[in-house]
C-alpha cells in the first residue's frame, strides 16, 4: 500500500517524491520493529479486553502481527521508503494479512504515543544490555587486579610522578567509575519504563481503554499521568544520552592511559597482536587503534546528547515531526556504546600486558617517596610543614647530585635531621611506600584487598 491511500481524503494528490523521502523514517525506525509489533499486540489485546473490538478480531490481529514478526526475521518483510515509517509499515502489512479486521488496530492510539512506547522499550532491552556489558567489562577489571594487588605502578598527578601505588588500586578506580554507570543506567531505566500508550494524538481517546492493562502486559512499571507530557517527553532519552556519555568519559580516560602506557616513553604495557595494529610504512610500529578508536568515538555520543537537547529545548507541547529526529542518534549512542564496552573488555582480557621490569624500575627511580621522608619525621615529632621543607632541601640536593633519596647515607640523613634512623630505608621502600598508605579507601595492600571483594561481591550481587 503505497503513501498516498494513508492519507484521509482530505488529500488530493501524493507527496512530492523527494519530500517523501525527506519525511520518512523507515530506514532507520525499522530498528524499532519488534517493539512496535509487540506494543501492537499489547494494543489489540487491551482493545479486546475493553470490548472495543471482538476477541476474535483481538486474536486475528494479534497472530497477523506475529506473523509480520517472522517475515521479517526470515528477511521477507523490507518495507520501503512508501510506507513512510515502521509503523504505518507493519499496518499495511498487517491488512494484507488479515484483512480489513486490519484496520482496526489503530483505534484508541495514534503514532504518537506508539513511537513513545516503541522507543521505551527498545531503550529498556538495549539498557539491560550496556549493564551486562559492563559487568563483563568489571569482571576483567577485577581478575587483572587481583593478580596485580602488589604490582606497583607509578601514580600520578598533574601528569607528574606523584606517589607510587598498587596497580589493582588503579584499575579498580575504573570499577567504581563503572560502577556508577551500571547504577546510572538503572535509574534511568525507572524513567525508561513508563507507558504513554493510550495518550493518543495528544489529548487522549473517546475509547474506554484500559491503559493499565496494556502497560501491565507489555511490563512497564506505570503509565504517564498527563497525555501531553506523554507523547512530548523525551527526558528518558536524555538521561539516557547522558549516562552513555559518562559512561564513555569512563573509557576514553581508560583508553587514554593505555595509549600513553603502551608508548615507548612509559613502556608499562605492550599491546599484543591481537588487538594492535601496524603502519603502512614503518614496519616498527604496533598502534593502540582499539583504545583510540574508543577514545575518538566518545565525542559522537556527547554530540548526540547535544543534539537531543537542543532538539527538544524549543518544543511547543504536545508532539511535534522534529522528534522523528531522536532515533538515529539515540540508537547510534546505543551501538556506540556498546561496541566501545565489548572492544575494551577484549582488549583488557586478552590484549594488554603489564611490563613488570618496566613498573618496578619505574617506581624505584624517581622522588615519589619524598612524601614518606616528610611523614616519617613528622610521625616523630617534628611538625609536618617543617618536615616537608626539609625533604624539599634534600630533594634538591639531591637531584643536584644525581641521586636518589634511597642513595643518601645514615650520616646524611642524620645531618639534614637528628630523628633520622637506619629504618629510613624500609620506610622509603616502594613496597612500603604502598603498604603505609593504609586509610580507608587508600591504596595500602590490605585496603586493596578488601576494595577487590567488595568489588567481587558488588558483580555478584545481581
Ligand atoms: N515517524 C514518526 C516519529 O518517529 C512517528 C510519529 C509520527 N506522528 C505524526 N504525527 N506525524 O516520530
Amino acid at each position: 500500500m503505497t503513501q498516498q491511500q494513508t492519507w484521509s481524503q482530505r488529500f488530493e494528490s501524493a507527496l512530492h517524491p523527494t519530500i517523501a523521502r525527506f519525511n520518512a523514517s523507515i530506514h532507520f525506525d525499522i530498528e524499532l520493529i519488534e517493539y512496535d509489533l509487540t506494543g501492537s499486540q499489547a494494543h489489540a489485546k487491551m482493545l479486546a479486553k475493553c470490548g472495543i473490538i471482538s476477541s476474535e478480531e483481538g486474536e486475528q490481529l494479534v497472530t497477523g502481527l506475529e506473523q509480520i514478526r517472522q517475515e521479517y526475521r526470515q528477511g521477507n518483510f523490507n518495507p520501503g521508503v512508501d510506507s513512510e515509517d515502521v509503523h504505518f509499515a507493519v499496518e499495511h502489512r498487517l491488512v494484507e494479512i488479515v484483512g480489513d479486521v486490519g484496520k482496526k488496530l489503530h483505534t484508541g492510539r495514534s503514532r504518537n504515543d506508539q513511537v513513545g512506547t516503541d522507543t521505551r522499550l527498545y531503550l529498556r532491552a538495549q539498557i539491560q544490555q550496556i549493564q551486562n556489558l559492563i559487568r563483563e567489562f568489571q569482571t576483567v577489571l577485577v581478575d587483572i587486579a587481583e593478580q596485580n594487588v602488589e604490582t606497583l605502578i607509578p601514580g600520578y598527578t598533574h601528569l607528574q610522578r606523584a606517589q607510587p601505588v598498587s596497580l589493582a588500586h588503579h584499575l579498580l578506580a575504573y570499577f567504581q567509575m563503572t560502577q556508577r554507570d551500571w547504577e546510572r543506567l538503572g535509574d534511568v531505566y525507572r524513567r525508561v519504563n513508563i507507558s504513554p500508550l493510550g495518550c493518543g494524538a495528544l489529548a487522549g481517546t473517546t475509547f474506554p481503554i484500559d491503559r493499565h492493562y496494556s502497560a501491565q502486559l507489555l511490563h512497564f512499571d506505570k503509565v504517564y499521568d498527563n497525555s501531553l507530557d506523554g507523547v512530548s517527553d523525551r527526558d528518558f532519552a536524555i538521561e539516557f544520552l547522558s549516562a552513555a556519555s559518562l559512561i564513555m568519559v569512563h573509557l576514553s580516560r581508560l583508553s587514554e592511559e593505555v595509549i600513553l602506557w603502551s608508548s615507548e616513553e612509559f613502556g608499562f604495557v605492550t599491546l599484543k597482536d591481537s588487538c594492535a595494529t601496524g603502519s603502512s610504512i614503518m614496519p616498527q610500529k604496533k598502534n593502540p587503534d582499539v583504545p583510540e578508536l574508543v577514545r575518538g568515538k566518545t565525542g559522537r555520543v556527547f554530540g548526540h546528547l547535544q543534539a537531543m537537547l537542543v532538539m527538544m529545548k524549543g518544543l511547543p507541547l504536545a508532539y511535534n515531526k522534529d522528534l522523528q529526529e531522536d532515533k538515529e542518534g539515540l540508537f547510534d549512542a546505543v551501538n556506540t556504546v556498546k561496541a566501545c564496552l565489548e572492544a575494551m573488555t577484549i582488549l583488557l582480557r586478552e590484549g594488554l600486558e603489564f611490563c613488570d621490569r618496566r613498573l618496578a624500575v619505574a617506581v624505584a627511580s624517581d622522588f615519589s617517596n619524598a612524601t614518606d621522608v616528610a611523614d616519617y619525621l613528622a610521625a616523630r615529632g617534628v611538625p609536618f610543614r617543617e618536615a616537608y621543607n626539609l625533604v624539599g632541601k634534600v630533594v634538591k640536593t639531591s637531584i643536584a647530585a644525581g641521586k636518589l633519596l634511597k642513595d643518601l647515607s645514615l650520616s646524611e640523613w642524620k645531618q639534614l635531621h637528628p630523628k633520622f634512623e637506619n629504618d629510613i630505608y624500609e620506610a622509603i621502600s616502594p613496597r612500603q611506600v604502598v603498604a603505609a598508605r593504609n586509610s580507608y579507601g587508600g591504596t595500602g595492600f590490605e585496603q586493596v584487598s578488601k576494595a577487590l571483594q567488595a568489588a567481587r561481591d558488588q558483580i555478584n550481587q545481581d
